[in-house]
């Protein structure tokens, strides 16, 4: 007992996480408590409580668990058996007396541990299907893997360093049927990810802070778990190196974090099934996380363009009237979106015939017009339409394709039609013929391209059923994580409901994917060459082969403005690079500033969309006044010249797993300055944007790290290095910076990206400082001179062909200027000609005295800025070219 009180606050491990522990309640479980000690203030030794999340009551360090009575080395790791301490205590029902431990060292980055009842099969993970683990060790691994045998615990460490990585010697393992808890301690406490939750920093705060993870549909706030499942996190340890680990299991879940620093997991379900990735890079870590989980598609290239949606146009006349308006203001615009108001009662595959009666001639001109149109749909199907009127319920009968109660009947719950309403079981076998005749049918009508699957967490206006729920322990586990709401079943169904795949209480938080499978697979069988496009709001691990993400129903506030950049940064770490938030807030009117700002912000989320909810303000661009109007024009503008470069980067991002918009520790893991700052961002490597946040502001301050930069639209050299810089952030422009050693494939935007995409290219090369520069960029490690160098690439197809890269109809070409000569490799030529490149320019460069192109003097210009630009270059892609500067 005594040992208790000399237990350091940051030490203790929560044994009493359902709250309201007393002394008596915690001592039954043989855990120790005391309040937490008290700290002496460093400053002024004045005596300062703790923070209130220290727990009162804690596990001792010898607590009874599990111990190890088998242990051997198999073909590819090892396997063991746990045995439940005899003087262990029961807390919760059914402990398991028997674990299997399964270690895999699947690659030499990457390890997978599982845990789960030795003798009785439990609840795993459908979907994504993860690759077996492979009949034999790998060669070279960058781990060692150790376990201690009582009480049990395993550790990880990095070979190289010695780091430890994973350990989870710090307590409080415990496997019940419905309680699963294991901690870890961190080697640092720079942790990220684990969405999908909004916090106020993309680098979590490890003190005592808590995510919930289950798929919930809500108002996005701090400490309630969003609209997707992601129990990944990516850490950074103290030399620059970089780990990652997946807890695969998709039940309720608690994740807290604490400043030992230290991880505890709480799952009350399925089983413990980690996989530890270590990089030794973020990015690595990052891409050995997708090419396990599953790479990003690639979007059709439109897909990249601007998108305009409200919630609450009323009327096709509206629609039309709004999109028109900002056609007509040149604002750039490349597909218009109908919400939930164009269905007739709101029924999913139904058009309004009082108001928007012309849709089908309606998207016919769009299409004329190089443009495109998306509509929404809700998992929800009307059950208590006639017999025989509404297709879309009789076939998910007749198909036995929807999920069902306890007691084998089709569960109803309410959503937008305010009546009964039947849930596709998207995990059925029959559910892919459903799905795909029923998107197939409305599409004859409204030829849509592409689906916005929206609530389909899957959201229910009813707690469970319209009926309510039977009782069931799997209603009311024992220990119920912090989810939003009084009980699981909160504005969803029944835990009981049945899937195909399995109960709700297991598979609720993967609806969201096993929906967004069948809409791309319906899509495919649609037109089998063309890439589809789907946007969902829910997601689970992996969901990036299947579909897009939007951050859901944020408000119209300076705060949701910022914490969408962590938002699109983390989306991008889970694999899911096609992300936004709703430009300019959903909830809540906006103001000019608020949604200029955003619109600028907005121009470099991966995904761009504006929307905006019933009832508010409206907030298209050409809503607001001429200079506001025409600052959101020249950001979108910048936006599409910059789309060949984005493009390059899906490109990318679908063949490697890297990603799209990453945070700036991403390329300058060596800087643990980068490690906190969320207020910018890098799109790709080259790239950094800079945006405006704060309300009033006219100057920023902005981290630039060691390295030359520049400012993107005037070549200026931005004067400091590895340091805080205040920039001038006047309301027409969002700052954004190229860094040296980048090479950019850019072409003129036009208002749509189908008009863009014919435009010769450009190429905007940035120097870095050459050999003597210490820049740590992979990309520009190529220079040899003392003169800059810079590399970059162009990736370019029809931007619509299915499997491009399977079929290799697409261009690929890098481009690298070193000692002074710029010149191209064609990795791929493609099936097509493509625009020819017009404009090369150059920032970072002394003035040359002549500019050889093909061996003959071409003519260039050097402005003040000291940009080198040559013109009319006219130079075909698909054949090698070089440029020599004397
Ligand atoms: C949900 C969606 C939102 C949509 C609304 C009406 O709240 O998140 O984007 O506008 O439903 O369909």
């Amino acid at each position: 007992e005594g040992l208790c009180v000399l237990m350091p606050n940051e030490q203790r491990f929560d044994c009493f996480p359902e709250g309201n522990a007393t002394q008596t309640s915690c001592e039954a479980r043989g855990c120790c408590w005391s309040s937490p000690s008290m700290k002496v203030g460093r400053r002024n030794a004045k005596i300062t409580p703790v923070s209130m999340g220290v727990p009162y009551c804690f596990y001792p360090f010898d607590y009874p668990t599990y111990h190890l009575v088998k242990y051997e080395p198999t073909d590819n790791g090892f396997s063991g058996v746990l045995e439940r301490d005899c003087d262990a205590v029961d807390v919760y029902p059914s402990p398991i007396q028997l674990l299997s431990l399964d270690v895999y060292f699947e690659t030499s980055q990457r390890l997978r541990v599982k845990i789960t009842d030795k003798n009785n099969q439990r609840f795993q993970v459908p979907l994504p299907v993860l690759p077996d683990p492979p009949a034999s060790k790998s060669n070279g691994l960058l781990y060692d893997f150790k376990v201690t045998k009582k009480p049990f615990s395993f550790q990880v460490t990095r070979i190289e360093t010695g780091a430890v990585v994973f350990d989870t010697s710090a307590g409080g393992f415990a496997f019940y049927d419905q309680f699963i808890e294991i901690a870890s301690y961190l080697p640092s406490r720079f942790i990220y990810g684990l969405g999908e939750h909004t916090d106020a920093h993309f680098l979590h705060s490890v003190e005592w802070t808590k995510f919930t993870f289950w798929t919930t549909d809500i108002f996005p706030s701090q400490g309630t778990p969003l609209y997707g499942d992601h129990p990944f996190y990516l850490n950074m340890e103290e030399d620059g190196r970089a780990n990652g680990v997946l807890l695969f299991n998709s039940n309720a879940m608690d994740v807290i974090l604490q400043p030992t620093p230290a991880i505890t997991y709480r799952t009350i379900g399925g089983m413990l099934d980690f996989y530890v990735f270590l990089g030794p890079s973020p990015q690595d870590v990052v891409a050995q996380y997708i090419e396990l989980v599953g790479k990003p598609v690639l979007p059709p290239y439109w897909a990249l363009g601007f998108h305009l949606c409200r919630w609450g146009y009323g009327s096709l006349a509206e629609t039309k009237r709004i999109m028109e308006r900002n056609i007509a203001a040149g604002i750039p615009l490349d597909t218009q979106w109908n919400d939930i108001d164009y269905m007739d009662s709101f029924k999913d595959f139904s058009v309004n015939p009082a108001n928007f009666s012309g849709v089908p001639n309606f998207v016919g001109d769009l299409h004329s017009r190089g443009m495109h149109y998306v509509v929404i749909t809700d998992p929800g199907i009307s059950s208590v339409e006639p017999a025989n009127t509404y297709p879309p319920y009789d076939h998910g009968v007749a198909l036995n394709c929807f999920v069902k109660n306890s007691t084998d009947e089709i569960i109803e719950g309410r959503v937008w039609t305010g009546k009964s309403q039947a849930y596709p079981d998207f995990s059925h076998p029959n559910a892919s013929a459903y799905w795909t005749t029923e998107i197939a049918n409305f599409h004859e009508i409204v030829p849509t391209d592409g689906l916005w699957i929206d609530m389909n967490e899957p959201s229910n206006f009813v707690d469970g059923s319209v009926y309510g729920c039977p009782q069931s322990p799997l209603e009311t586990p024992p220990y119920l994580p912090g989810i939003a709401g009084a009980g699981l079943n909160t504005r969803t169904l029944c835990m009981t409901a049945k899937h195909y795949a399995g109960l709700h209480y297991n598979l609720h938080s993967m609806y969201g994917i096993y929906q967004a499978a069948a809409t791309r697979s319906a899509f495919i069988s649609l037109n089998p060459n063309k890439r589809p496009f789907a946007l969902s709001r829910s997601s689970f691990i992996g969901q990036g082969q299947f579909s897009a993400h939007w951050t859901g129903d944020v408000s119209s506030d300076w705060s949701h403005l910022q914490t969408s950049i962590g938002d699109i940064l983390n989306f991008n770490m889970f694999g899911i690079p096609l992300v936004g938030a709703d430009i300019c807030g959903f909830a809540g009117d906006t103001t000019p500033e608020l949604c200029l700002r955003w619109q600028q912000l907005g121009a470099f989320y991966p995904f761009a969309r504006n929307h905006n909810s019933q009832g508010q303000k409206d907030q298209d661009p050409a809503a607001f006044s001429v200079n506001v109007t025409n600052a959101i024009k020249s950001a979108l503008q910048t936006r599409y010249r910059l789309l060949p470069y984005f493009n390059s980067l899906f490109f990318r991002a679908s063949l490697n797993g890297s990603t799209v918009v990453r945070p700036l520790f991403f390329e300058f893991p060596q800087d643990p300055r980068t490690y906190s700052v969320d207020g910018q961002f890098l799109v790709g490597p080259g790239l950094m944007i800079s945006p405006v946040i704060t309300p009033n502001t006219t100057e920023i301050l902005s981290y630039f790290p060691a390295g030359r930069w520049f400012d993107y639209y005037t070549g200026l050299e931005v004067d400091g290095k590895g340091a805080w810089l205040h920039l001038p952030a006047p309301l027409d422009t969002i700052n954004v910076h190229i860094r040296g050693g980048s090479i950019i494939p850019l072409q003129n935007g036009e208002v749509t990206t189908t008009a863009s995409r014919l435009n010769p290219f450009e190429l905007l090369v940035a120097l870095n400082a050459g050999s003597a520069s210490a820049s740590a960029s992979a990309s520009a490690s190529a220079s040899a001179s003392g003169n800059g160098s810079a590399s970059g690439e162009l990736f370019f197809d029809d931007g619509e062909q299915l499997d491009v890269l399977e079929r290799g109809s697409f261009t690929l070409v890098q481009f690298a200027l070193m000692e002074n000569v710029l010149s191209s490799v064609v990795v791929s030529p493609g099936l097509w000609d493509i625009p020819r490149l017009d404009l090369v320019s150059i920032y970072g460069m002394d003035e040359p005295r002549a500019v050889v192109v093909g061996g003959k003097d071409a003519e260039f210009t050097y402005d003040a800025m000291g940009v080198l630009r040559i013109r009319s270059l006219g130079l075909d892609l698909k054949t090698p070219f070089k440029i020599a500067f004397e």
